[in-house]
This record gives C-alpha cells, structure tokens and sequence, in this order.
C-alpha cells in the first residue's frame, strides 16, 4: 500500500483516448462487491479565518458540544440577518489545498494520483442516483498527479441567481446549527448571541485509496468530540469528528422516502469519505425551531436506506469514473484541461481544451514556484 499508479506506470502510463469519448455512467453504476477503501488518514490541516484569508493552523477547529438531553430548544432564525455571508463571486478554485501542498511538501511525500475536494467525491458516489443537479469536473495533470476541480454549471448558476429569500433562509439555518453546537475550546459553552460568521472553516487534508487510486483531498469538517485541546496532526488524527446536520423534522411516509433518497445519500458519502463515523441532526420546523436532536451511526446509513440507493454502487461508480479519468488524462500541462460533463440521464462526456483558457486552474505559483 502507499504506492501510487504514477510511481508503477511511470508518466507514459494509461491509455490516449482522444477528444470526445464518452463514459455510460449505467453500465459502471454497478452494485457488487464494496470496493476496497482503506481508513482515511488525516496528514494536515489549514484554516480559513472570518475574510476566507489562509491560516496553516487549528485556529478554525470547532469542539462539539452534544447535549446530553435531545430535547432542545434552538432558534435557527435567531440573528439571521447579521449574519456574513460567503462572497460567491470569488470562485477559489483548489487554491487553498494548493496553498497548503506548497507549504508542507517538505513534511511527506503528497504524491498522489488524484488531488481534490471532498464534496467532488462526493457529488461522483451520488450520481448513480442523482436526477436533478449536473456537473461539470475539470482535470488537469502535473507531475504524475491529477488535479481535480469542480466548476459551476450554468443550471447551477441560475438556480442561485433565481434563490428566494425563503431558500437563503434555509440555507443560513444550518451555520447557525453549528454555532448552537459547538464552541472553540473543549470545555467552552456555545455563544449563540454572536453573528453567525459562515466564511470561516477547518479543513482536514485527508490520504486514502479507492482500490488502485490514492487519493489525496481536503474537507471541510464541523468539529471534533475532545475534552483536550488539539494541538497538532497526530492529536487531531485521534480525535472523534463529528458531522452537524439540520433537517425538516419529518412527519409523513413520503417524505421519509424523500429524507432516505436525497438527504442520506449525501450525508452517508461525505462522511464515509472521510471515516466520520457519528452525524448529529436538528430536526426543525418550518419557523427554524430546532426540538429534537438525534444520532446517525454512519455505518448504519445504508441499512436504514437500502430501499433506495446502495453504496457498493455508489463507490464502484467512484472508482471506474477514477480509472475513466487516468485513461483520459495523460499529458501533462499545467494549462491545459479535461473538462468531463455530465446530465441526468446522459453519459459523462471528456473533452480536451488546450490552455491556457477560462477553464485551466492551477496557479503559476504552484507549478512555477
Ligand atoms: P445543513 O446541511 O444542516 O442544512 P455541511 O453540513 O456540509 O457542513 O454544511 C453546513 C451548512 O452549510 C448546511 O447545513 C447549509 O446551511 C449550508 N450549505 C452547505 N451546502 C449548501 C448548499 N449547496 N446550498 C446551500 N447551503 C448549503
Ligand atoms: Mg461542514
Ligand atoms: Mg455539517
């Protein structure tokens, strides 16, 4: 193990399959057998502070404070309208991971075969089953490594500019959860009664394989269960994460069938991914009223679920889309990039656009340091 594809194949490895070949996402959303996937590692961290400047320390980690009573009474609402925001017209790209690849490239050895953010793991382990979002994923390779980077599709772009007010309510409900929840030291008390501040977060930089790829990604993650202060990697490694989620507390069949089809789906792959094993949820009402906590055990996720999607397919899918990109891929410039898209109920489709161009995103600082 530990050994990437790179370092076996040397940079003339793969197959050269030229501009507009495509990818059926039914033949290769496959149940079977789980793939294998070893215990993510965690090997770094950075912060990103209330102006979303990089900070290469823990000055983000959040400490989770999960009452011992599930029987709360949280206002979600409360202090809405002071709270600041992320600015979604800077697109940032892998910039940050980047960053932080560049400032600690002397503490290891990052070679990996694939380098990216979690959500685009995680958004791939859901598209067997996704009808609704697409997806457009550029890929670029340097050094043995490819990049991976998910850009704005233009469905995507008008359902944010056509967000109701109700819709950027909701959307706040779930910052303003974490707040409810958590505290900066181990044994703090949460401070509800401040704005919440949505631009900052921890992200935990990750090393694992999906059978034959070694991955390297970060994530954004909610906080830790520690009654110590962590200090450094290894003590962070330790540590229990937890992931924080609201949702609309339940009352009928049918949109228990949505909960399982929608939500679970994605709240199983972006904790799996990264070996969180606990998931806490407000259930709210309509008003941001939370009453309700409850546990997740994410192992059991897809138990509670089997009635709708099923995760060996959703991991195979991840690991042939994986094998489809390093098929692709094969040159090494910097500027140039893959752009793989994809449609419900369409295949994937690759095509190459020579750069530099409005799709290539590595930084001359990271190749030309
Ligand atoms: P909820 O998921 O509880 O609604 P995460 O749980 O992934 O850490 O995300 C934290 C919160 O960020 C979400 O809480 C939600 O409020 C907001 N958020 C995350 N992704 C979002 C998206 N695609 N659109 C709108 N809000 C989002
Ligand atoms: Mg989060
Ligand atoms: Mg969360």
């Amino acid at each position: 193990s530990g050994v990437c594809k790179a370092a076996v194949e040397g940079s003339s490895g793969g197959v050269s399959i030229m501009s507009g070949s495509s990818f059926k996402v039914e033949e290769n959303a496959i149940g079977g057998k789980f793939p294998a996937y070893s215990k993510p590692r965690v090997i770094g961290y950075y912060s990103l502070d209330c102006d979303r400047n990089y900070c290469g320390d823990l000055s983000q980690l959040k400490y989770i404070h999960v009452p011992v009573d599930y029987n709360v009474k949280f206002n979600l609402d409360h202090g809405r309208k002071l709270a600041q925001k992320k600015d979604d017209s800077c697109d940032e790209k892998l910039d940050n991971l980047l960053r932080w690849m560049l400032q600690n490239s002397s503490g290891g050895d990052w070679k990996s075969d694939f380098v990216c953010f979690r959500g685009l793991l995680t958004v791939l382990m859901c598209t067997p089953y996704e009808k609704n979002e697409d997806w457009i994923i550029c890929a670029t390779k340097w050094k043995g490594t490819i990049f991976l980077c998910a850009k704005e599709t233009e469905r995507k772009r008008l359902s944010k500019e056509r967000m109701t007010d109700r819709d950027k309510q909701f959307a706040s409900w779930g910052y303003k959860f974490e707040q409810y929840m958590s505290s900066g030291k181990p044994e703090g008390v949460p401070d509800v009664t401040r704005p919440v501040n949505e631009r900052k977060e921890l992200c935990v930089m990750f090393r694992t394989k999906l059978n034959n790829h070694c991955l390297l990604f970060g994530a954004e993650m909610d906080g830790v269960e520690s009654t110590s202060v962590i200090n450094s990697c290894s003590e962070l490694a330790g540590a229990k994460f937890i992931e924080l989620k609201t949702s609309r507390h339940i009352e009928t069949a049918r949109q228990n069938q949505n909960f399982k089809r929608f939500k679970l789906i994605k709240w199983w792959g972006q904790s799996f991914l990264v070996g969180t094993s606990q998931i806490v949820c407000g259930f709210r009402d309509d008003r941001g009223m939370v009453h309700k906590l409850e546990n997740f055990e994410v192992l059991k996720i897809p138990r509670m679920a089997r009635d709708v999607w099923d995760p060996s397919t959703c991991m195979n899918f991840c690991d042939r889309f994986l094998s489809f990109v390093w098929s692709v891929v094969v040159e090494e410039r910097p500027d140039t990039v893959w752009k793989f898209e994809w449609r419900p109920h369409e295949d994937v489709t690759a095509v190459k656009i020579p750069g530099p161009s409005e799709f290539s995103f590595l930084p001359t600082w990271f190749t030309q340091p």
